[in-house]
């Protein structure tokens, strides 16, 4: 066969690659919606390493966009994404079209009760079903034996997760963590929206969770306290810089059930989610 990434546009072509590949090879899938950075790069290299053949989709998925948050203005390169899958030697690149994937009629969403509620599920409350409604068909389609999510989206992760186990997906699931750029942003289709100016004021979401980190090293366990820290930070690059800087949320959380906590503890989660201009950024950071 010659070498991939082979571009599969339709399910049943998709689901017969599988079925050939399943008899005796590992699948490892990393799910995406293309615009393709290092953060995806990451979770691809692991998949190239873990498995035997690697299946990237990409998929702006309309499911998981609000109406108020313009899915047509979403990113796409899909030239660019095909070469770095290439560089990457990945196999093959799902890449349906939106009526492939919800034809006239379709109607099932999947969704999870509670680790949707808190976080960015308040703002987006349609958000995760979206997502888990396109990854259970992404599961289905695929089968894969290992699939591979970024920190990044530390809620997602957690859903997804919990999802795999609730269904009984025989699937391993692997978190990576967050890359980032030189100034320390966290990489995202999203940051092409900003502006030079607006970068510059994207970079105070990781310098404000950086000096909670610190104040955790030095001894501060306190939640409220934390969070106060982090939300002055934040307003101080938004007074100096006038920056048109909203806050949607700052959490702190246990990484393993979303819930929030009084005292930091291991396997804290402090996750904030900011508008800068009209682009919502989120960041966040494990404490182990
Ligand atoms: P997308 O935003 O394209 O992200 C695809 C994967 O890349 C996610 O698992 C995300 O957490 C990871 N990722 C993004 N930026 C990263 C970074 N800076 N470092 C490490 N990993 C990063 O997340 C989605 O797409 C969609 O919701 C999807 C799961 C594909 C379902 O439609």
């Amino acid at each position: 066969m010659d070498k991939g990434p082979h571009l599969i546009k339709k399910i049943p072509d998709m689901m017969n690659i599988v079925k050939v590949h399943k008899q005796n090879q590992i699948i490892g899938f990393v799910p995406t919606m293309g615009f393709l950075h290092k953060g995806h790069i990451s979770l691809i290299q692991s998949a190239r390493k873990d498995n035997d053949i690697v299946v990237v989709s990409i998929f702006v998925n309309p499911k998981q966009f609000a109406p108020n948050e313009d899915i047509d203005r979403y990113p796409r390169n899909i030239k660019r994404d095909i070469e770095i899958c290439r560089e990457q030697g990945v196999d093959y690149i799902f890449y349906p079209c939106a009526e492939e994937m919800y034809p006239n009629g379709f109607q099932t969403s999947v969704s999870l009760s509670e680790l949707t509620k808190g976080l960015c599920g308040k703002s987006r409350p349609t958000h995760f079903s979206g997502v888990t409604t396109v990854l259970t068909k992404l599961f289905n389609i695929i089968q894969p034996d290992n699939v591979y999510f970024g920190q990044k989206d530390a809620q997602q992760a957690v859903i997804v997760k919990q999802m795999i186990k609730d269904l009984n997906y025989p699937i391993t699931m692997h978190i990576l963590p967050i890359i980032r750029e030189d100034n320390g942003i966290a990489m995202s289709s999203r940051n092409k929206y900003l502006s030079a100016g607006q970068m510059k004021n994207a970079e105070v979401l990781n310098k404000s969770l950086k000096l909670a980190e610190t104040l955790i090293k030095q001894g501060e366990r306190n939640c409220n306290r934390l969070k106060k820290i982090i939300y002055h930070k934040i307003e101080n690059e938004n007074r100096n810089s006038n920056a048109n800087i909203k806050i949607d949320y700052i959490e702190i959380v246990n990484f393993d059930n979303l819930q929030p906590i009084e005292n930091v503890r291991t396997n804290t989660l402090i996750a904030i989610a900011v508008f800068i201009g009209q682009t919502r950024l989120i960041d966040n950071i494990v404490i182990k």
